[in-house]
């Protein structure tokens, strides 16, 4: 089994505003969890069948070989269980676990050490790995496609190189949005996995396992007024039944129903389907002061008092994902769906602004190439 300490990001950690929010894919304080209850084997991870059934074969093959498994990248929103994953990986390869991430390596020597540590077939898994730093990054290189390092030995014309070998490792990198990779790393990756936001019923067998650990009851209505308004996100819905833990304590008899549920949900100013109220704010000012856009996302945040980034990452792919905000060349759009659901007339727009130019949130997530100094692109 491998180390927990680590699994939570520091800058995730440190993000203030995200601490109110219950809806948060990110991980916050509270999510902090115990680490007999983290799925460790196949049998507890639900969903994401695509990618359990591609990484079990590879896992199974390697396993039976006796070789390392192929490097892997797992890409997708907060939340959804990448950090999770790579723990099972390295449990199905009866092999240990170094977690680290892209922020917290700062010098090549930090890597150098990292790699010259680790056991033959362990796996190393660097969390946003699209934040490493590109001198760290070019000791990747030869370490991901030979299993060598290459150091520099003294200074000037009688410095050399030598190439230290390494352990056949795995490195799993996890990243929010692979197409701020830089395709030299991209392409070292022998197997990359994109995780899906997960169905109501998947997010209910995760419900499920957690209300038994966690020594609460819920019912079928509790499973599904929860699995409704949790944006398909396995940390987001278990966030929730702990909330929801608490008053099924105290004004109930220790079962999320519909009437625990009801109660607690509207205390946090959760709608019917899982919008907040900043996520309501944000439509509302695109609904009223841009007429339903396009609007830019500096403009955007401006007006809103968020960040872009948290609106980037945070909100906008689920409001994205149930066709609410659309994004177009010009900016963002507010589709009739948004404006329906805030209960504002629809403005019909110019039809330049028409289904061609617009994106989806799958091309965002795949393969929006941009400069990572591009992060936060107006
Ligand atoms: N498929 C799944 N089955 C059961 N629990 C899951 C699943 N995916 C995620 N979880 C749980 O959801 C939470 C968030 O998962 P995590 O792996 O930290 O997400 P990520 O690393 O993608 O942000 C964890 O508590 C994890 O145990
Ligand atoms: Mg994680």
């Amino acid at each position: 089994m491998y180390e927990f300490e680590s699994l939570m990001d520091h800058d995730e950690m440190d993000d203030h505003f995200d601490e109110e929010r219950v809806l948060s894919r990110k991980a916050l304080r509270e999510d902090s969890e115990e680490p007999q209850l983290r799925p460790a084997r196949w049998g507890e991870y639900f969903g994401q069948e695509r990618v359990k059934a591609n990484l079990g074969i590879a896992i199974e093959a390697a396993n039976a070989r006796g070789e390392s498994l192929d490097h892997v990248l797992l890409y997708g929103p907060p939340g959804l269980g990448k950090t999770t994953l790579a723990g099972i990986i390295a449990n199905e390869l009866g092999v240990e676990m170094r977690i680290t991430s892209g922020p917290a390596i700062e010098r090549q020597g930090d890597l150098a050490a990292i790699l010259t540590n680790l056991g033959e077939r362990d796996v190393l898994f660097i969390d946003e790995i699209h934040r490493l730093n590109r001198t760290v990054e070019e000791v990747l290189y030869p370490a991901m496609e030979d299993y060598a390092l290459d150091i520099m030995i003294g200074k000037g014309p009688s410095a050399r190189s030598i190439r230290l070998d390494l352990p056949r490792f795995t490195l799993i990198g996890a990243t929010t949005r692979a197409g701020l990779l830089t395709s030299p790393l991209r392409d070292r990756f022998g197997m990359i996995q994109r995780l899906e936001l997960y169905t109501p019923e998947e997010i209910a067998q995760i419900l499920k396992r957690y209300a038994a650990l966690l020594g609460v009851g819920i019912d079928g209505d509790g499973l599904r007024e929860l699995s409704m308004r949790c944006r398909g996100t396995p940390r987001v819905a278990i966030r929730l039944l702990r909330r929801m833990r608490d008053y099924a304590q105290i004004h109930g008899d220790n079962i999320v129903n519909r009437e625990i549920c009801e109660m607690g949900l509207s205390a946090f100013e959760i709608d019917a389907i899982g919008l907040d109220g900043n996520d309501r704010l944000i439509m509302r000012v695109m609904a009223e002061m841009y007429d339903g856009g396009p609007v830019g996302l500096d403009t955007l945040a401006a007006s809103t008092g968020e960040d872009p980034v948290t609106i980037e990452d945070i909100y906008e792919p689920y409001l994205m994902q149930i066709g609410f905000i659309a994004k177009t060349p010009r900016g963002r759009i507010l589709t009739r769906g948004g404006f329906e659901h805030l209960g504002i007339p629809y403005i019909e727009r110019d039809a330049r602004i028409g289904a061609t130019g617009q994106m989806t949130l799958q091309d965002i997530l795949d393969g929006e190439v941009r400069d990572r100094k591009g992060d936060q692109e107006a």
